[in-house]
């Protein structure tokens, strides 16, 4: 069955571009950004493995660590990691498994039959610290994903965890927050003091 939000991540240990990791030790104490790709050596995959590249300084803010996957060799991999270093003008350091038997693509229902039967199609998980599953999302192979899209995500579950808040549609961080309706308003006042905006008793927006 699909790995659903709140799932425990499953563990696996697998050889990747940066030798090999148990997935729960690698990630102790981080948030994870856990993404498929179809094959090395794609054009599509190869944007956006530079883009991942090239917002480590943005994951590292988040406590989160980028992690690839395809079912290519770590050889494969390395080889490729260098053009994509050379085309997308970056230094790419977060590891990519090396899950050329399809193990992990299995464990985390990656490979979609009607697409591909042997490549993972572009899956994104993300981990919290304690390894619970936060957000899964399926792109199609044809199509790169929108990486200011998994920061965003990442800050409004920060945001939420920290605060016990709701984000609204095209939230920024920065932008008011939604108190959920579990909230009463009395507790509202208590939990908010700096005040909130009740549009209607269940929309309620406040600063945080
Ligand atoms: C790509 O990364 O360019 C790609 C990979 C598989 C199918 C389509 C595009």
């Amino acid at each position: 069955m699909a790995l659903r939000i709140g799932d425990t991540a499953p563990n696996f240990t697998i050889a990747t571009t940066n030798g090999e990791i148990n997935f729960h030790d690698w990630a102790k104490g981080k948030w994870v950004f856990f993404f498929s790709h179809p094959a090395d050596f794609t054009p599509v995959c190869t944007t956006e493995m530079g883009k991942t590249a090239k917002l480590a300084p943005e994951f590292e803010a988040r406590n989160c660590m980028p992690i690839g996957l395809s079912t290519d060799t770590v050889e494969e991999h390395l080889g490729w990691i260098a053009d994509v270093n050379e085309t997308q003008n970056t230094s790419l350091t977060f590891p990519i498994i090396a899950d050329a038997d399809k193990k992990i693509a299995a464990l985390y229902d990656m490979i979609h039959p009607s697409e591909s039967n042997t490549a993972t199609v572009r899956s994104v998980f993300i981990m919290d610290p304690e390894m619970k599953v936060r957000l899964t999302m399926t792109y199609p192979m044809a199509v790169g994903r929108n990486f200011d899209e998994i920061l965003r995500v990442l800050d409004a579950l920060q945001t939420g965890d920290k605060h016990g808040i709701a984000t609204p549609a095209d939230w920024q961080p920065g932008n008011k927050v939604i108190i959920p309706p579990s909230v009463n308003n009395a507790d509202a006042s208590a939990k908010f003091p700096q005040g909130f905006d009740e549009i209607k008793p269940y929309l309620r927006f406040v600063q945080v």
